[in-house]
């Protein structure tokens, strides 16, 4: 299957090159996409190792090719999954907002099936804004995995971890 993995800036994005490899052993063709801020936490270098495949970022070279990129990206891809998910991108995706590659694209791949997998701090988690973001993209057929409950890298305990990449995995091969 082609799938377009979507990585946002939170800490659990070092956990997407796991995903990225596991994603690409079984067969999958991954075309990554970056954001600027997830780029802070993990390198295309790393992903594009893992995926034998160019990634996409936000940079500024790439705004000469990003009309026919994005569309082509979003076309190609027969699953979207966003792995981690910020709270920043999810209210970015349920305003409508497309200010960078990513969210590009996924304005573009409405069609396409959407697997969103949230990791943040559970205060932010529970923040009804995000609730209200995360049921509207729920109810236009965005399919969300659910942090986990854990001790999350900011020291609080509570439900934010990232889904465990066997939950996702799972989840993927169920659709
Ligand atoms: C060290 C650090 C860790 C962060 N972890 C998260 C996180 O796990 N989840 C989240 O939603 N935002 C997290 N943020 C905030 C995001 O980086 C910020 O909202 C950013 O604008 C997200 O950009 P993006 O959605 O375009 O990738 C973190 C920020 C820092 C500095």
């Amino acid at each position: 299957m082609h799938i377009l993995l979507g990585i946002t800036g939170g800490i659990a994005a070092y956990k997407s090159a796991d995903l990225a490899n596991a994603l690409t052993k079984r067969g999958h063709a991954v075309d990554a996409v970056m954001t600027k801020n997830a780029a802070e936490f993990i390198t295309p270098l790393t992903i594009s190792t893992l995926t034998k495949r160019r990634v996409y970022t936000d940079s500024f070279e790439r705004v000469t090719d990003f009309d026919v990129e994005h569309i082509g990206l979003a076309k190609a891809a027969e699953l979207v999954l966003i792995a981690p998910a910020t709270a920043n991108f999810i209210g970015k995706v349920a305003a409508g907002i497309a200010d960078d590659l990513l969210t590009t694209v996924v304005m573009a791949a409405h069609k396409k099936p959407a697997v969103i997998c949230p990791a943040m701090n559970t205060a932010m988690y529970e923040n009804p804004i995000v609730r209200d973001n995360i049921a509207k993209l729920a109810k236009l057929g965005y399919r969300f995995v659910e942090p986990r409950e854990a001790l999350l890298a900011c020291g609080d305990l509570g439900r934010g971890a990232l889904a465990d990449m066997e939950t996702i995995l799972g989840f993927i091969e169920s659709l």
